[in-house]
């Protein structure tokens, strides 16, 4: 299975995300993990992301294919699939996800559209910043992080509901019954 997760920051797209990879047998590689990691390495890459991630702001589409496009391809092809989380994240992305993978025979199969209210989003994102420390967990970020992803991707929902891939699915549930809805939308 060759999937991805879309949906608003707090959805669920990381909690489910290693629910279906482990489902599948698959690795689950997730753009903002891999983005925070490099945060943490204090890499030349981390230094240059960092004012990004805590503005809640997209990074540069370059440094974020180059993290994600060889796990991607690795994946497929040793492992038979992936889950995505976080990316592709805007139309532009998909459109170049779509160019560049399909060669290999690794473009998505599935995307799964997790909907929850926005009252709730914030809330799961303020109940974790306590726990996490995430730097992008603060009312003003999450704010600016809404936006982000209304305007740039939601989009992106029309954009794989046209080649007929999309699965939308409500994410407010307890999260055995999302993963299960999920499951039953796949
Ligand atoms: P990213 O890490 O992708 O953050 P996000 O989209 O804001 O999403 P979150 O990780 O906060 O939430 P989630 O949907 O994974 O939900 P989770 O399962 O954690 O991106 C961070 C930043 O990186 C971006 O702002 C950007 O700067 C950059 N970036 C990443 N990808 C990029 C890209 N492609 N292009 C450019 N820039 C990129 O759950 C959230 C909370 O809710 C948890 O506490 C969880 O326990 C709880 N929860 C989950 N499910 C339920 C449920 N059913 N009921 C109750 N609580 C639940």
């Amino acid at each position: 299975m060759r999937l991805t997760m879309l949906g608003g920051p707090g959805s669920g797209k990381g909690t489910q995300g290693e629910r279906l990879a482990q489902h599948f047998e698959v690795p689950h590689i997730a753009s903002g993990d891999l983005l925070r990691a490099q945060v943490r390495a204090q890499t030349a890459l981390g230094r240059q992301v960092s004012a990004y991630l805590n503005a809640g702001q997209l990074v540069p589409d370059e440094v974020v294919f180059d993290l994600v496009l060889p796990a991607v391809l690795a994946a497929a092809e040793h492992s038979g699939g992936y889950v995505l989380d976080g990316f592709p994240r805007s139309v532009v992305q998909a459109m170049k996800f779509d160019k560049l993978t399909v060669e290999a025979g690794a473009e998505l199969q599935r995307v799964v559209f997790l909907v929850v209210p926005e009252a709730e989003l914030i809330q799961r994102l303020l109940d974790r910043a306590a726990a996490s420390g995430r730097s992008d967990d603060t009312r003003e970020v999450i704010t600016d992080r809404l936006q982000v992803f209304r305007a740039e991707t939601t989009p992106l929902a029309d954009y794989y509901r046209a080649s007929g891939i999309l699965r939308t699915v409500a994410g407010d549930g307890p999260t055995d019954l999302v993963t299960e809805a999920i499951l039953a939308a796949l």
